[in-house]
């Protein structure tokens, strides 16, 4: 474990460990014993392509550390982020007997914990989870902040509960199987994370580039433990989104409108994200909030990790995007409002009208 980091998550009773390190999946069931309970049933929730990889060395961690286990697989996919894979959790679990005590583990990415952890808030009205997020994504963003749920035909994420994790173990080598675009798609959360709050992390990233690309470990555990502190910080002081929390939102307003409008098909979530943190901050130097040199920075910065920072010639049309985004959830008298940069390191929330976004 030469480069474990642990966090707390400061939320009273519902406090909760964050540990990250670089090969310490087998550690897992030791972990679970200091944490949650000594014996007791397990309910691993995975996919089959995760669980191809790293099903075999989580049960055998959770085994060795005394528990049952029983592993129970959804499809992989966002479209199976539904109540019938919840439903599927629920038989599996309550025909293994699995009782108020038991526990669930998450190994996957952002979908498998999502379903995963709001199986859990549900089960016998309640059980303890603990979050493995296998992808960048899911290590840095899903799995920290206890926002659990499914989709519904009627929209996404709207079924769910506010459930923290009892625990959230994160290997960083797990990233090293995961396909090539969502490396660079979760780094548009970690850059975020700069953006709203940390100047110094910043320029660490865009000092860092390539250590980061090449998944060093020292660099990528840094990283990935940076993030979490951010999120930790936000969620601790803000557990449901009713002020501070909507700063993480930062690049979101207008990466939703680009995902809403390409049919959630030509763009990863992170890709759409790191083109609306560019184009939000080109919104805030149009209202004079950042200067154009700091635009630049982070347009660079999003560049350098593979990222796009603007939509292809003739994809779009802005007035699309406006409309889009004035039929969004966080439109007031027909102003937008957005997380809009100050500086690098500071974000504000302001509104924005339709004549800043055309
Ligand atoms: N709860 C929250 O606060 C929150 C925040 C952001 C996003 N989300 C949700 O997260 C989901 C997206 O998560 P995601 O981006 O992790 O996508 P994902 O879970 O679909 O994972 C992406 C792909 O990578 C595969 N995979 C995962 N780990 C792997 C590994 N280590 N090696 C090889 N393949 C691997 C998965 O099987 C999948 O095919 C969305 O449903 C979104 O709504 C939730």
């Amino acid at each position: 474990m030469a480069y474990a980091e642990n966090i707390n998550v400061e939320l009273g009773k519902r406090s909760y460990r964050i540990v990250i390190g670089s090969g310490i999946l087998p550690g897992l069931g030791g972990a679970i014993s200091e944490n949650l309970s000594k014996t007791g049933k397990a309910a691993l929730v995975s996919n089959p392509t995760v669980h191809a990889i790293y099903g075999k060395a989580v049960e055998k961690s959770l085994r060795r550390a005394g528990y049952q286990v029983i592993t129970v697989l959804i499809p992989d996919g966002e479209r199976y982020k539904t109540l019938k894979s919840a439903e599927l959790i629920w038989g599996k679990m309550l025909k293994a007997r699995l009782e108020r005590a038991s526990f669930i583990v998450a190994l996957g990415g952002g979908v498998v914990g999502d379903i995963a952890g709001f199986a859990a808030s549900a089960y016998m009205r309640g059980i303890r989870f603990v979050q493995v997020p296998t992808t960048l994504l899911a290590q840095v963003d899903s799995s920290v902040g206890g926002k659990t749920g499914v989709n519904h035909p009627l929209g996404k994420n709207m079924i769910g509960a506010f459930w923290q994790p009892s625990l959230v173990w994160i290997d960083t080598e797990t990233l090293k199987t995961l396909p090539p675009r969502e490396l660079p798609a979760g780094m548009a959360e970690v850059i975020k994370y700069g953006v709203i709050k940390d100047r110094r992390f910043f320029s660490y990233l865009r000092d860092n580039a390539e250590a980061v690309k090449r998944q060093r470990p020292a660099e990528l555990t840094h990283i990935v433990a940076a993030s979490c502190r951010t999120k930790a910080q936000v969620v601790s002081r803000d557990e449901r989104e009713s002020g501070l929390r909507a700063i993480l939102n930062y690049g979101h307003t207008v990466g939703h409108a680009i995902e809403t409008l390409t049919n959630y098909k030509k763009y990863l979530h992170g890709e759409a994200v790191a083109i609306g943190m560019c184009a939000e901050a080109e919104i805030a130097s149009r209202k004079g909030l950042i200067t154009r040199p700091e635009v630049e920075q982070i347009q660079s910065v999003v560049e350098a990790y593979g990222l796009p920072s603007s939509l292809p010639k003739g994809l779009l049309k802005r007035r699309d995007i406006a409309n889009a985004m004035t039929l969004d959830k966080k439109v007031l008298a027909g102003e937008v409002r957005m997380v809009l940069p100050e500086r690098i390191g500071k974000v504000r929330i302001d509104t924005v009208s339709r004549g800043d976004l055309l």
